[in-house]
């Protein structure tokens, strides 16, 4: 008789089922996500679900339909801050926007935007800047319950001091507070900040790119992805980049390794923010004779 594997090995065989039942019963692939923190992920949802193990969570999985929302919703992660990585906004107020200002449309990608944080920081940038009317921030995201949570822009008031303070560093002069009404335990953005922000569905797993952007933002979404899914989507970004556009990336995230690295200058290597080259490179797509 074999022996049995251990109980990690065994464990890693559980997961690749998990895997396969959410792709082949519900349509969401996560086989090309890095396999550290999805594991943390499936284990915390065996634990907040009260399963014994991830084959139980399995068999949930299977057999109740609306048990995936919330697995969706555990397995994406969308904690994000206005003004996260402050010096990173006030690279984008001071480099970035400046060359944006020579465009008659600017066109924002922002992906993965989590309860839309950043896409609202973003909007008071262009605003103070004094481009928001001709600017359109495309925000987009996989998780429907975050997307419907960045619609409403409704967050805890405990989180607006904090991020007063990353407003004010990275930049701003005037207070966030003239950015929200605040009720009991709550604030609200003011409406007119969404004005020119879409909120939209994008998984960026399977979707094609989703817009011409002049900029394209996207923080901490690349660290749950493998090399090959990270590859893919830096792609994506560059084709959807027009000559000169800015790519911002997260702060443990790089574009050093991929492909797309030789279509990129560095503006700000710590902060993460790439330019596309002017001038074609091979493998680009729009390549013209
Ligand atoms: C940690 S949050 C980052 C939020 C924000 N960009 C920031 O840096 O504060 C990661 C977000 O990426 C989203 N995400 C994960 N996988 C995705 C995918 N395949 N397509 C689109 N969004 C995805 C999650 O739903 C989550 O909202």
């Amino acid at each position: 008789m074999s022996t049995p594997p251990p109980d990690t090995e065994l464990e890693q065989l559980e997961l690749d089922l998990f895997v396969e039942a959410l792709k082949r019963r519900h349509g969401h692939d996560f086989s090309q996500y890095a396999r550290a923190s999805l594991m943390r992920r499936v284990r915390q949802l065996v634990h907040d679900h009260h399963c014994s193990s991830i084959s139980a969570l399995t068999a949930q999985l299977l057999h109740e339909p609306d048990f995936v929302i919330q697995v969706v919703q555990g397995l994406s992660v969308p904690v994000s801050e206005m003004f996260r990585d402050p010096a990173v906004f006030r690279a984008l107020r001071e480099q970035v926007l400046p060359i944006l200002a020579s465009y008659p449309q600017i066109n924002i990608w922002q992906a993965g935007c989590a309860h839309g944080q950043e896409a609202y920081s973003l909007a008071i940038l262009l605003e103070e800047e004094g481009l928001y009317e001709r600017s359109h921030i495309f925000a987009t995201d996989f998780n429907p319950d975050a997307l419907q949570r960045a619609r409403e822009g409704i967050y805890p008031a405990k989180d607006a001091q904090q991020w007063s303070r990353n407003y004010l560093e990275a930049g701003g002069s005037l207070s966030l507070a003239s950015y929200y009404s605040a009720r009991y335990d709550f604030i609200r953005l003011h409406e007119r900040l969404r004005r020119n922000i879409t909120f939209a569905n994008h998984n960026l797993v399977v979707d094609k790119v989703f817009c011409e952007a002049h900029l394209v933002l996207c923080r901490n979404v690349l660290i749950y992805f493998s090399n090959p899914l990270q590859n893919r989507t830096l792609t994506l970004f560059r084709d959807s980049l027009v000559r000169g556009g800015h790519l911002c990336l997260g702060l443990r995230e790089t574009l050093d390794f991929a492909p797309v690295a030789v279509d990129f200058t560095a503006v700000d290597p710590k902060l993460r923010l790439y330019r596309r080259s002017s001038q074609p490179t091979s493998g680009n797509r729009d390549e013209s004779p």
